[in-house]
Order: structure tokens, then sequence, then C-alpha cells
């Protein structure tokens, strides 16, 4: 069985003292909710990482960054390190959002690197994959998936890829109120297992969890969570507010 993961990605949202806010108000909700047996991450701006760290303590909500460079440590101006995330208590992090590769220019390869060392530092990758609508109307979704994954994805081991989270977001869904049906997602995460267990085989592939991003919110969490390769959710909007977050939590079961 693999467990439902629950992510909150801030972006770029919230002072270091609104953070703290909210996860003083969350953690409370969380101890109300009962028989809860999904992880949940809460992945701040880099700013909030350490405050959050001392208030999460003792909980079971996993802190998680969202991005990283791929060296160890050097001249990057502006740039956050891998060792940096882990020293301050980061278990997880996100990597190959969308907006990292429409924004920042991420390619494929540099996904590639940020995942490999993204392992040798015990951070769980979350690697983000979807396509464009553009590339959904022409029917290339698989193929743009495919490439995203084997090429993200290539040089793993099957057990680091066990240990591994991917996130399925088509970037049309993200920010748009627009979610994928919960069959439309559950039909492209259960390609992404397959081109998985084309690379590393069926028992890795069979272990990875597989989230749904774009647009969940309480409404249609529950729905999405239903659907057998759907793994958990990768919220924006709706995790900034500590109710709604934990409501999705919930749904998870
Ligand atoms: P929204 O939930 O705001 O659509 O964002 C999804 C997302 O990009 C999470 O990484």
């Amino acid at each position: 069985m693999r467990k439902p993961v629950m992510a909150a990605n801030w972006k770029m949202h919230k002072t270091v003292s609104q953070a703290a806010d909210f996860t003083r108000d969350f953690v409370n909700r969380l101890d109300e909710i009962k028989n809860q047996d999904c992880e949940v991450i809460i992945c701040p701006p880099f700013i909030a990482l350490s405050t959050l760290a001392e208030l999460l303590e003792g909980s079971n909500v996993y802190l998680g960054a969202q991005n990283m460079h791929w060296e160890d440590e050097g001249a990057y101006t502006g740039e956050i390190s891998p060792g940096m995330l882990s020293q301050v208590g980061c278990r997880c992090v996100i990597l190959g959002h969308s907006e990292r590769r429409q924004y920042f220019q991420e390619k494929d390869e540099d996904v590639n690197r940020k995942v490999l060392t993204a392992f040798r530092y015990n951070l769980t990758p979350i690697v983000c994959v979807g396509e464009v609508l553009e590339e959904r109307k022409a029917k290339n979704t698989e193929q743009v998936i495919r490439r995203q994954v084997e090429k993200g994805l290539g040089g793993l081991t099957a057990a680091q890829v066990h240990e591994l989270v991917v996130a399925y977001e088509p970037v049309w869904a993200i920010g748009t109120g627009h979610t994928s049906s919960p069959e439309d997602a559950q039909q492209v995460n259960t390609f992404i297992r397959k081109v998985l267990e084309e690379m590393f085989g069926k028992n890795a592939a069979g272990a990875v969890r597989i989230q749904y991003g774009g647009s969940v919110k309480p409404g249609n969490a529950a729905d999405l969570m239903s659907q057998q390769d759907i793994d958990g959710a990768l919220v924006g909007g709706a995790s900034l507010d500590a109710a709604s977050f934990a409501s999705i939590v919930e749904a998870a079961g």
C-alpha cells in the first residue's frame, strides 16, 4: 500500500510571521483529524524554513523546499544548496515545477542533476511533470510526460525510485480553477507508472507515490484521491489557508 502524501506548495506567498501563524493554526487542526493515515508536507519559501522547522518539531508534518541548486556549494549568487536545506530540517524538495520550467528556463537535464543531488543529501525529491494546454490539445500529453520522466529521472537506482515522489501537474490546471477530471488524472498517473516500470522495474514503479496537482480544493480532493494511481496531492492556492489545507488532508483518509 502506498501512503498518500499531501503537500502544500506555497510558492512566493507568506512572510515569515504569516507562515508561523498558519503553522500553529494548521498543526492544531491536524490534531483534530482522526484516523489520518497520510504524510503531510509544507513547502514554504526558503526564508521561513527554519522558523517552521521549530514549530513543526514533534508534529507529524514534514518540511520541504520549493527548489534547490544541483551543486553542493559554490559561487551561485542567490541560490540555495542541498546541504543548507537538509541542515535546516527539510525532508523533501520540489523539483522541476512548471513555474521553474516556464519562468526560469529549467530543462529536463537541470531537473535530473537536481534529483540526483537531492538523493545524495537524503532529500526526497517531489518531481513535477505536466503538459501545457497546446500539448494536450495536440494529443501530445503522453509524449511530453514520457520525455520529462525519462530525462528527469534517468540514472536513478531502483532503490532510490522507491523513495521518489512524482507530481503530475497539468500546467493548464495550475491556478486556473480548471481541475483535471479524476479519470483523466488517473489515466496520466497510470501512464507515468508504466514509464517508470519500463525504466526501473515493476517493484520500484509500484512503490512510487504519484500525486496530482492543479486546482486541488476541499471540494474536489476526495474524488481525485479515490483514484487508484493518485497517491496524494500537491496543492498551491488552497494550501495557503489552514482550514482549507486541513480539509484537503482529511480527504486523503
Ligand atoms: P494550484 O493548486 O494553485 O492550482 O497550484 C498547483 C501547484 O502548482 C502546486 O505545485
